[in-house]
């Protein structure tokens, strides 16, 4: 049966929550900060900052106009087009990120095959080793294991992966 594009993304919203609550017990009794990729109106920030209060949590984006609410503090704002602000914030914390929240799309998955083609080499590099990777799109990396869903987040609407090493 087809599905409309509001039926699709309801459950594109469904399967974050599920996949980042998960991923927030995963991650427990490990040290390391938490990447947010692309901040967008804030809604999966505002949900890992309620679900991980400790954690100290970076977001990266180029064009941060969210919902007021949800505005990350300053001092974990990264600005810019993540290509570069990556990599420069890789050379300054290393491979410590444990938990690593992609979620940059353009909703057209053929453009961010091309325009995202650096991100999955972007994130290996700043996972720790057995940091867990979740992703609204595929990353092919050979340092990103694919990892099992939770329960009751169909294939393909969300993506889990480990860094190997
Ligand atoms: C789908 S939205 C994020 C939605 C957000 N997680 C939420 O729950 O509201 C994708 C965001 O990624 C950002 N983005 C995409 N490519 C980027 C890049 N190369 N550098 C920085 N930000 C980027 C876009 O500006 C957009 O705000």
């Amino acid at each position: 049966m087809p599905m409309s594009r509001l039926d699709s993304f309801i459950r594109r919203l469904e399967a974050q929550r599920r996949v980042l609550d998960w991923a927030a017990a995963e991650i427990e009794g490990q040290d390391g900060p938490v990447l947010e990729l692309g901040l967008g109106n804030g809604r999966t920030y505002d949900h890992l900052r309620e679900i991980l209060p400790a954690r100290a949590i970076h977001v990266f984006e180029r064009d941060a106009r969210p919902n007021p609410r949800s505005m990350p503090p300053a001092a974990y704002l990264v600005l810019g087009d993540m290509a570069e602000t990556l990599p420069a914030f890789a050379e300054r914390h290393g491979r410590t990120a444990v938990l690593v929240h992609v979620d940059a799309t353009t909703g057209v998955p053929e453009r961010d095959r091309v325009e995202l083609a650096w991100l999955p080499g972007h994130v290996a590099a700043l996972a720790a080793a057995g940091a867990l990777v979740i992703s609204g799109s595929a990353l092919e990396h050979a340092a990103l294991s694919p990892v099992a869903l939770p329960a009751g987040v169909p294939d393909g609407r969300y993506f889990a992966y480990r860094r190997v090493t």
